[in-house]
């Protein structure tokens, strides 16, 4: 075999301004010298017609480049660092809700009787587990006021599929057969997605200048065709809908269901038990409200939540007790019935239940006060140089807009591509698509008041630069990332996923 020497490589000026210590370009391993032999020093010639155990034929060398243990170390060290992560620093994109993965729940859930069972294993021999859900299951119907809940939803979008086909089969049970589902302007798009792949026809209800949902315009669409009314709140403006208790009792007087896309729930967990608001099924998304990891960070988790009227819907499989043994329900008469293999992703319950115990009530309640405070401290700092577009108290979010930016030439995308620049992840853009040119901050209750102080002075800074005719220079950022600024909609519109 032969040991292939690596081809050093510095990322041009013009490129990048990536800090010497991060040495090699990230494509390092890709750029291993072939030899004759092909990349894995075996020479093809022999490996030509050679058969398998399994009696394949392996006709080319499989290609794996000859690297050292430290090289592939380091390459991906490399690569990690490259990243951003709520464990680099504030993430304060709204409606994301970056707050911090306790430490705590990830030990919990890599004890070893959590994590080396298996789906299969016979009940009596993981009734802890079950146990957990069961305690899981319990806690979130006590915060939401929701008596029955199922677990398996592998997301909210998923969570809020599994919701509207309870409300679906629910109305099928009884005979209707109703087409529409309202969804107000502002919501977040998996809503009416969710109800379109429900076999919905989705009618859109307008938001009022104060970014609620406009009460008239919702009686005029309610008729005994509506299935249900998908509401979020607080809602992707950041405001709580407070007329969401005439919300539902207008709804349920034309027999239409409510559904409260809880996605938000963080911002009044504790506080606010939807139950009680009037609301029929809602999702939790236990990676925002319960700090389990996001995306990248392991497998999502959105439970759904239902009205006791709507509990023998849910989809399977849920936790029941009988005596003091815990039984899994896999198969129940009306439930819509399956939507995920086997169990769900249990290692986020796990994590999720130690958020909850490690904090109890009165601990949830404290950071859903926090985060508000939170978002509404950045609001009452960047007020007199932000547009804001709907007055008063926002909850867990707060919402700008770079229409005074624009004045100058300077829009949202410089705004937020200028806080990488700065170390700061960018807030999210252009949503919600209500008002133009958005800006959705959400600091979370996991962010101390020195580097949210950090964030609202270098956002002040955009801000005096840009009125002071400095702004230009900003079209030009990031500067000092591995990737210079892209072209989004290329990227979205024509993904290249190999290279
Ligand atoms: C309001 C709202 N609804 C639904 C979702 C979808 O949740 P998920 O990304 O877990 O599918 C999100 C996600 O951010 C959201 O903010």
């Amino acid at each position: 075999m032969t040991v292939h020497a690596l081809k050093e490589k510095s990322m041009p000026h013009s490129e990048s301004h990536i800090p010497a210590h991060r040495g090699l370009m990230f494509d390092e391993a890709l750029l291993i010298e072939q030899s004759s032999e092909g990349r894995s020093g075996v020479d093809l010639e022999t490996l030509k017609g050679t058969k398998s155990r399994t009696g394949l034929a392996t006709r080319e060398a499989i290609g794996l480049p000859e690297v050292s243990e430290p090289q592939v170390v380091r390459h991906f060290t490399r690569l990690s660092q490259m990243n951003y992560s709520i464990d680099s620093g504030m993430y304060p994109l709204g409606s994301c809700t970056m707050k911090h993965n306790p430490r705590l729940n990830e030990r919990v859930a890599r004890l070893p009787g959590f994590a080396n069972i298996h789906p299969l294993q016979p009940e009596s021999t993981v009734q802890g587990a079950l146990e957990l859900t069961y305690t899981l299951q319990h806690w979130l119907a006590v915060l939401s006021g929701l008596p029955g809940v199922a677990m398996s939803p592998a997301a909210g979008a998923h969570g809020e599929l599994a919701g509207m086909m309870v409300i679906r089969k629910a109305h099928e049970m009884k005979g209707n057969s109703r087409k529409i589902v309202l969804v107000p302007d502002s919501a977040h798009g998996t809503n009416p997605a969710t109800a379109a792949m429900c076999g919905y026809t989705i009618k859109t209800i307008p938001s009022t200048k104060d970014a609620q949902v406009d009460i008239e315009a919702l009686k005029a669409a309610l008729n005994k065709d509506v299935a249900a009314f998908m509401l979020t709140n607080p809602n992707t403006c950041g405001m709580f809908e407070s007329q969401v208790k005439e919300i539902a009792d207008m709804r349920h007087k034309v027999g239409a269901y409510f559904y409260c896309d809880g996605a938000n729930f963080n911002a009044i967990v504790g506080r606010v038990r939807p139950g009680d608001l009037g609301v029929d099924v809602m999702h939790f998304n236990l990676h925002k409200t319960f700090s389990t990891p996001h995306g990248g960070g392991g497998p999502g988790c959105g439970p759904v939540a239902v009205t006791k009227e709507l509990t023998p819907y849910l989809p399977v499989p849920y936790v029941a007790k009988d005596g003091e043994r815990y039984r899994l329900v896999t198969k129940a008469e009306h439930s819509v019935g399956r939507i995920k293999g086997f169990q769900g992703n249990f290692g986020m319950f796990v994590r999720a239940l130690a958020y909850m115990m490690a904090h109890g009530a009165d601990g949830l309640r404290q950071a859903a006060e926090d985060a508000v405070l939170n978002a509404n401290y950045i609001l009452s700092q960047l007020k007199d140089l932000y547009h804001v577009p709907f007055k008063g108290y926002c909850m867990h979010e707060c919402l700008f807009t770079d229409k005074l930016q624009k004045e100058q030439g300077v829009t949202t995308m410089d705004i937020a591509k200028t806080l990488i620049e700065h170390g700061f992840h960018p807030m999210t853009v252009y949503i919600p698509l209500v008002v133009q040119g958005t800006m959705l901050i959400e600091p979370t209750e996991s962010e101390t008041k020195r580097t949210i102080d950090n964030f609202i002075a270098v956002m002040r800074l955009i801000a005096e630069k840009t009125a002071a005719g400095e702004g230009e220079a900003f079209h030009e950022n990031p500067r000092s990332t591995p990737r210079r600024r892209l072209d989004e909609v290329a990227a979205a519109k024509n993904p290249k996923l190999k290279w």
